[in-house]
């Protein structure tokens, strides 16, 4: 049953129970249509309470009917249903009233929340508008100022700052049904308050809209929606609420098909299935109550802030007392920076640091139920770090490593009960990178990994199953980045092109300045250590720059030139003479930004299916997380998996073997090839 009634007296309250979210699904917005109906006929009845079972408040529409044609009654009838009741309707807000959650509470004569509820209007982040009349009834609620905020930005506010707002009426406390029936009780007999739709909308200072329009579009870069949305809002305020109705429901209807929306739509849907893999259900996690994390450096300490941030009281071991003192300062760097942005009080900053202890005697890990090492990337530095901490921690406690490139196996040899043993793979800075690669070892146990997936919720973090090889997901492609972005340099594209066609596709910096931002001499370093092993990477001119210490902004060069105190790249003459030596003999061409977009981004998508084809990713969508929450590959695009997908497999096949055949990438793998045929990854990705 999606919709029960029960009558408090003269108060009827509607309660929703449509798990796991009260999503708007078709039967409960039928459900709704006939509570008014049956209610408005009720002469006993004289207000109505509209409640929701379960975590939230109507969460929205139901994304996954998005991909159909919409079925009747529709959300904006719905609505409107409940805002001309002959009863007033109180909307009893827990959990989120989101999207056509809010909607339908816009219906409603008045809203009451509980003080952790949270209310917003998070379709642009689906790559759509609201559809049921959040654009036009929220500034005739709330003035058109804090419309456009929650419409155009898509992130919900919490209940207190919703009373300041004027979007709901009252925050209450205790019980909040009680609360909701005691409130409906004294508006029952008032008479019912003019429907938000046929308000007025206040009215805008001068330059109001090209100035939100300005810092929209700024925002926005190349998504569409929020512009959309904006116009949306702006209509509402200029024109009656039919005409603004008829325009929203035009923009929402023409974005739901768009590309951008279902790429959005996948990478909802890939984040919500990440946390709970289907391998893993039903396995019970370890409980994780304290952390430590071995090393203080710029990993560990934001590790450190990350699992402070999620509640765990850390502690930070480092080598000796002057490197404890380093490393807590890193973490105090961290909460002050936070301070600093406005993101954090300087009281949570201190009860977050308080949290927060130092040493170098390993003995204060005997308790610990987690411990994270991020020392240096040295094998045997590792492998002494594990010795101790097998000897001193109980053999329960999870024990993870944080490298980049090492083999977790070879770390994990000689660890006492190596089923608790795993990688988790932090992406810089810690705190704030949203991703987390968990990668199993031979020996570890289903309940510790299902603790990394755990540990991956707690942190609010995006946690992808990773296989052993080198660089796992997220570094094993970005190889292939790289090396493409080197072989279009010694084809006749300048680093300031190839990073110029990269923003342009979405990404938020190219591969040559985000480079530079990092320093080359990491990736330098791990050539040297590949080229021990046998191997041949390919990066002819990064290996000359680092060979004149041109490691990027660091040094005051590398693939750009940069002026003292200035991060502003500048095409360097001595950058562009080394490529002409390494380019010697070569071909040349001249590149547009489509031709080198594809030159970078189809060779990502030929590795990322080979590590598919070998199970180091279980499924496509994942690699699209590691991408978009570990290095900046627009959202909006769903993913490099769900860019070629949606572009056509068999194009990006043709592209490919002609790519190959000019010697300017590998040819596509037999996966690939076969992922072509049947016109999606999905035979692979099991
Ligand atoms: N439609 C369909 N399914 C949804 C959904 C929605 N709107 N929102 C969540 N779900 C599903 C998830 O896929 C997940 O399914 P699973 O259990 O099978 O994996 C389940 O509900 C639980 O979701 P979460 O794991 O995210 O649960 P949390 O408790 O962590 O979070 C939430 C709850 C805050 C409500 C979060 O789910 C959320 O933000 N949902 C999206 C809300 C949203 O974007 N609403 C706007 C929709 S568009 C719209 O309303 C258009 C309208 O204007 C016409
Ligand atoms: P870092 O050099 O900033 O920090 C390493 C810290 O470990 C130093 O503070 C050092 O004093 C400490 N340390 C060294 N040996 C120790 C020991 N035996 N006991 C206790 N502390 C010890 O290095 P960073 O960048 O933090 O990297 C750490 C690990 O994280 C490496 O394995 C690296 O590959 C990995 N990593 C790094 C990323 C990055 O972007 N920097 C991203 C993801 C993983």
């Amino acid at each position: 049953m999606t919709v029960t009634i029960a009558r408090e007296n003269a108060i009827a309250v509607v309660t929703v129970d449509n798990p796991p979210v009260n999503a708007l699904s078709q039967a409960l917005r039928q459900a709704l249509v006939d509570a008014v109906a049956e209610l408005d006929a009720d002469a006993t009845v004289k207000a109505v309470v509209l409640i929701c079972a379960g975590r939230t408040f109507i969460a929205g529409a139901d994304v996954s009917e998005f991909g159909k044609p919409p079925q009747p009654p529709h959300l904006p009838d719905v609505v409107a249903t409940i805002e001309v009741a002959k009863k007033p309707w109180v909307a009893a807000i827990h959990g989120s009233a989101l999207g056509g959650g809010l909607e339908v509470a816009l219906g409603c004569a008045y809203r009451v929340a509980v003080a952790s509820a949270s209310l917003g209007l998070p379709e642009v982040k689906l790559g759509i508008i609201p559809g049921a009349g959040g654009t036009v009834r929220l500034p005739r609620l709330i003035g058109p100022a804090a419309a456009v905020d929650l419409v155009t930005g898509g992130s919900p506010v919490g209940a207190k700052k919703a009373e300041g707002l004027g979007l709901i009426d009252a925050v209450l406390d205790g019980d909040l049904k009680a609360g909701a029936i005691a409130f409906a009780e004294n508006i029952a007999e008032k008479p019912l308050p003019q429907p938000i739709s046929s308000r007025e909308v206040a009215a805008v200072e001068a330059g109001f809209w090209e100035n939100a329009e300005k810092a929209v579009a700024a925002k926005a870069r190349r998504e569409i929606a929020p512009l959309r949305a904006l116009a949306s809002v702006r209509k509402a305020s200029e024109t009656d609420f039919d005409n603004a109705m008829a325009f929203e429901r035009e923009t929402f209807l023409e974005l739901r098909g768009s590309e951008q929306a279902a790429a959005l739509r996948h990478v909802f849907f890939a984040e919500r299935a990440a946390p709970r893999p289907p391998e893993l259900a039903g396995i019970t996690p370890r409980d994780i109550r304290s952390a430590a994390v071995i090393g203080g450096g710029t990993m560990g300490a934001g590790i450190a802030a990350a699992l402070r941030d999620a509640g765990l009281p850390v502690v930070v071991i480092e080598r000796d007392a002057a490197a404890v003192e380093r490393g807590l300062a890193n973490v105090r760097a961290i909460y002050e920076g936070s301070v600093k942005r406005g993101r954090m009080t300087q009281a949570l900053a201190d009860e977050r640091m308080a949290g927060v202890t130092g040493g170098d005697d390993y003995g204060l890990l005997a308790d610990m139920d987690l411990v994270i090492e991020a020392v240096f990337e040295d094998l045997d530095v590792k492998r002494a770090v594990f010795e101790k901490l097998s000897s001193v921690c109980r053999s329960d406690a999870v024990l993870a490593t944080n490298t980049s490139y090492l083999d977790p196996n070879a770390i994990s040899e000689g660890v006492s009960h190596p089923e608790r043993f795993l990688g988790l793979h932090f992406f810089s800075p810690a705190h704030i990178m949203k991703l987390l690669e968990i990668v199993p070892t031979e020996t570890t146990a289903p309940d510790v990994l299902a603790t990394g997936f755990a540990l991956a919720r707690l942190l609010g973090k995006i946690p992808v199953r990773a296989g052993i090889c080198d660089g796992f997901i997220g570094n094993r492609i970005l190889k292939v980045t790289r090396a493409q972005a080197e072989r279009l340099l010694l084809s006749g594209a300048t680093p300031s092109a190839v990073d110029a066609a990269m923003r342009a596709f979405g990404l938020p910096m190219g591969p040559f300045e985000a480079q530079d931002l990092g320093g080359l001499d990491i990736a330098a370093f791990q050539r040297k250590a590949a080229r021990a092993r046998g191997e041949t990477p390919f990066a002819p001119v990064a290996d000359r720059l680092c060979a004149i210490e041109r490691f990027g902004q660091k040094s005051g060069g590398g693939w750009y030139d940069y002026e003292l105190g200035d991060r502003a790249p500048k095409p360097s003459e001595a950058v562009a003479a080394i490529i002409a030596e390494a380019a010697a003999g070569q071909p040349q061409r001249v590149w547009d930004e489509a031709d080198i977009a594809d030159a970078i981004l189809l060779p990502m998508v030929n590795e990322a299916t080979r590590i598919l084809e070998e199970r180091v990713a279980l499924r496509a969508a994942d690699v699209d997380l590691v991408k978009i929450h570990g290095y900046g590959f627009p959202r909006w695009r769903g993913g490099p998996m769900h860019y070629a997908e949606a572009r056509g497999l068999a194009e990006v096949v043709s592209v490919l073997d002609r790519l190959a055949s000019d010697g300017l990438a590998h040819p596509p793998c037999e996966g690939l090839r076969r992922s072509a045929e049947a016109g999606s990854f999905s035979a692979l990705a099991k």
